[in-house]
């Protein structure tokens, strides 16, 4: 039987991710979305900053970035909000990147970037206080 929800996120993301800092994709980022953070969605600054103000997040808030892809935007909205942070995607390329920027911006919540399958998340229950998914469920 075919499986009803196949997944993305291999070959095709890896590809994209590796090539994420590559001058033209960097270049057309900026320019699009307002953006450096390898971003592979829809999702511009403005869009995190309503996510933002919609969740109502803070340090008291540990959010889960549900394909995370190379961080964008859950690092920008830890960052901007203080509260803790899981970035979280299957290609190992998008999570180097994630864990990398992360610490190079001393975003002082982010926790990590783990790589599993969001169809079966690999955490306890009501571990996070908040989710985000941009651009995954497409
Ligand atoms: C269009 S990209 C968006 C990435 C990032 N949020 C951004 O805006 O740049 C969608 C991401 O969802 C991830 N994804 C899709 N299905 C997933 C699943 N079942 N578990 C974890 N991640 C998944 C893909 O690997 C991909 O990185």
């Amino acid at each position: 039987m075919p499986d009803p929800m196949p997944l993305r996120g291999g070959l095709e993301f890896s590809t994209r991710y590796a090539a994420s800092t590559d001058a033209a994709p960097a270049f057309v980022e900026g320019e699009v979305f307002g953006t450096d953070y390898g971003a592979n969605g829809y999702t511009t600054v403005d869009d995190a900053d309503d996510l933002i103000a919609r969740l109502d997040i803070g340090p008291a808030d540990r959010l889960l970035d549900l394909g995370a892809g190379c961080g964008w935007p859950g690092l920008y909205m830890a960052d901007r909000t203080g509260c803790r942070l899981v970035s979280f995607d299957l290609p190992e390329e998008g999570l180097q990147r994630a864990q990398l920027r992360g610490r190079l911006d001393e975003v002082v919540g982010f926790e990590g970037a783990v790589r599993g399958d969001g169809r079966a998340l690999p955490f306890r229950r009501q571990s996070f206080t908040t989710a985000v998914h941009a651009d995954v469920l497409c």
